[in-house]
């Protein structure tokens, strides 16, 4: 087991309804003039969006709007929303969305506490930032967990790049979270969505070392319980129980606390689907869907162990050797992928990179890292191009 501090700050405001507490909760935060920020059309067409406004207006808090943000969320919006948020002198910006809307408002936290420095410096890595202006948020997809993350991702479209950046300056101060609001999702973003969940705890899980009994159990807990909700979400998409086990798992699975005492995390996965996401604008979870298996069959000789436990514990399936058992529990993920209809290589994605491509990916990719990356294995740009190729 291996030292570690665990910060998890946000205040989880959670069930039917909550979503009207909104004004009374963000008064408590001392919230006086607040930025609303959502995304495409889903909350204006459910209605939630004025839901949550008529609770301001309620609690005496000055709101103004801004709309239009777009999974994978740009930094021409962040820069738009810095702007407005300044303007109108916000003291906390309230994402009403999933994570594109949260990443973004968390962004734009940044911009607007340093107005004087380019906020892209930060997910460049030219800068640490100094300041974050308060985030809470209204949940409405369980996916990216950034309700409770330390982490945002933006892309910036003049580039082509899409960057991730931890810092605990941006965790969300308050996160409400109704399971209800999901039930709008279309089924392809709700099994997306529970894949990048399960993604976040696999990301931690293989690992060289270091990790407690306790922690697996709750990593090895949280993944079976999301794979046996998506099933029951693909065949019942109003179940509220499956709604609240997903949503919560996705809080739980991107704040850290399936990873404690862990050898550091992976997240090679999620680099590289960062660069498809960032070059083709693919849907997160089903980027990553796209990746694992091969990243998967690249590095598990190097992590054996881990893979035959993961074999055995979560996906309940035993081989005739141990490298065996690590194959067999890779490709029973892989049909858990295909069951709910999530994609197992760039092909069935919708992407077919060419060579050059490839290579670029695999280099942006590498760069973003310091030029390596991984716990499982670490790679370089060569592996990652290689990974890529036998995703195809
Ligand atoms: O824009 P609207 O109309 O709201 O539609 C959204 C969007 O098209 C729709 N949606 C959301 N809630 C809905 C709904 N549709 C109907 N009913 C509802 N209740 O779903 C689509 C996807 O929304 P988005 O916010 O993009 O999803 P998600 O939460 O998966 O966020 C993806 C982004 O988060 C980043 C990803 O890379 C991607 O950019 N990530 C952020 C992380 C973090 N901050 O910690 C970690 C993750 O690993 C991830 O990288
Ligand atoms: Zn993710």
């Amino acid at each position: 087991m291996f030292d570690f501090q665990y910060y998890a700050p946000t205040r989880v405001v959670f069930g039917r309804g909550v979503e009207a507490r909104t004004g009374s909760l963000l008064k408590e935060l001392g919230a006086k003039r607040v930025l609303l920020h959502y995304g495409g059309s889903s909350a204006v067409r459910s209605g939630l969006l004025s839901r949550v406004a008529a609770s301001l207006d309620e609690a005496g808090i000055a709101h103004t709007q801004l709309g239009g943000v777009v999974p994978n969320p740009r930094l021409s919006k962040v820069r738009e929303g810095a702007k407005l948020a300044r303007e109108f002198g916000a003291d906390l910006i309230l994402a009403v969305g999933g994570g594109s809307v949260i990443d973004s408002s968390k962004a734009i936290g940044y911009a607007v506490a340093e107005p004087d420095r380019d906020v892209w410096e930060i997910y460049d890595r030219r800068r640490t930032p100094r300041a974050c202006l308060p985030v809470a948020c209204v949940l409405t997809i369980a996916a990216a967990g950034s309700e409770m993350s330390n982490s945002s991702v933006i892309t910036n479209e003049d580039t082509g790049e899409k960057r991730g950046y931890r810092n605990d300056l941006c965790r969300v101060k308050l996160a409400l979270m109704d399971p209800e609001l999901t039930t709008t999702l279309p089924p392809y973003q709700t099994a997306a969505g529970c894949t990048d969940i399960l993604m976040h705890t696999l990301e931690r899980y293989f690992t060289q070392g270091g990790n407690m009994e306790l922690t697996d159990q709750i990593a090895e807990g949280l993944m079976r319980t999301v794979m046996k909700n998506a099933l029951i979400l693909r065949d019942d998409p109003a179940n509220y129980d499956a709604r609240a086990e997903v949503m919560w798992a996705s809080s739980l699975s991107h704040n850290d606390l399936t990873g404690l005492g862990a050898n550091g995390m992976d997240f090679v996965s999620h680099g590289m689907e960062h660069e498809l996401g960032g070059m083709f604008d693919v849907t997160h979870g089903a980027g990553l869907s796209a990746v694992w298996p091969s990243w998967a069959r690249y590095v598990y000789r190097d992590c054996l162990p881990r893979f035959v436990k993961f074999a055995r514990t979560v996906m309940d399936v035993e081989g005739t050797s141990d490298e065996d058992t690590a194959l067999k529990g890779i490709a029973a993920l892989e049909d858990f992928f295909r069951s709910i209809h999530m994609p197992v290589t760039l092909k069935e994605l919708g992407v077919e990179p060419t060579e050059e491509q490839i290579l670029a990916m695999a280099a942006s990719c590498a760069r973003g890292a310091g030029g390596k990356k991984g716990t499982a294995k670490l790679l370089y740009e060569a592996d990652m191009a290689e990974i890529y190729r036998m995703a195809r």
